[in-house]
């Protein structure tokens, strides 16, 4: 499937009326507007991001510099032509052992959440994933850190299926365990 039959870009509407585009990142045009976005991060939240995303190069390389069958970057465009969303769908090689597999990253800009932004993204992975012939979605969340991505993920039925104790550090040093929640798909109907 090619992500043009996924139909972006595609709107969302805001629980404060607002409306949002939503696209695949376009790392020719978007490389201002994505060092935009990950500048309005809280030191606090780029605490917990997997990339260090105050160095150019990892966002150039890792961010930017994906390769589409490994990394599908799907952002949220606001009428400013800013990105203030951002959500990754992450696949390992196929066919092979885990080819059926995805795993989702959801990132809010700070002054977007509480809108509903982060559950219509994690939604519109699931829906991409279905597209995609994927059959399970994993997403990691940090317990006591992420509780409300847990709780968007919980409402669009991921389960929580293991939970690795003391696996993450928050910035005085205290441990966290980290929720691995599961979705599994139907490759013959949408859930949605
Ligand atoms: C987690 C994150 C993606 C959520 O995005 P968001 O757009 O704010 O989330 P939503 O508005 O869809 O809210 C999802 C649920 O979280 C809860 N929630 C949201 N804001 C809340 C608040 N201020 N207080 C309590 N609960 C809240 C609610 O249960 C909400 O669902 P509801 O609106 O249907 O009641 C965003 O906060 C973020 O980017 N955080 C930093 C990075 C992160 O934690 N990423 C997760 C790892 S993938």
């Amino acid at each position: 499937m090619s992500l043009a039959k996924h139909g972006y870009p595609r709107p969302v509407i805001l629980k404060n009326g607002e409306e949002v585009w939503l696209r695949p990142l376009d790392p020719l045009v978007d490389e201002a507007r994505l060092f935009g976005f990950l500048g309005r991060f809280s030191e606090e939240d780029r605490w917990y991001l997997e990339n260090d995303v105050s160095d150019p190069e990892i966002v150039r390389n890792y961010l930017l510099g994906f390769h589409p069958s490994r990394m599908i970057p799907i952002v949220a465009i606001d009428d400013l032509e800013r990105i203030v969303g951002k959500a990754s769908l992450n696949r390992f090689h196929a066919p092979g052992a885990r080819g059926h597999i995805g795993r989702i990253r959801v990132l809010v800009d700070p002054e977007y959440r509480g809108q509903r932004l982060g559950t219509f993204m994690l939604l519109d992975m699931i829906q991409l994933s279905v597209n995609l012939g994927l059959r399970m979605l994993i997403t990691e969340f940090i317990k006591g850190i992420e509780d409300k991505a847990i709780r968007a993920a919980r409402k669009l039925d991921f389960f929580e299926q293991a939970v690795l104790p003391d696996y993450a550090k928050d910035r005085r040093g205290n441990n966290y365990d980290l929720a691995i929640m599961v979705k599994r798909l139907h490759g013959d109907f949408e859930d949605f």
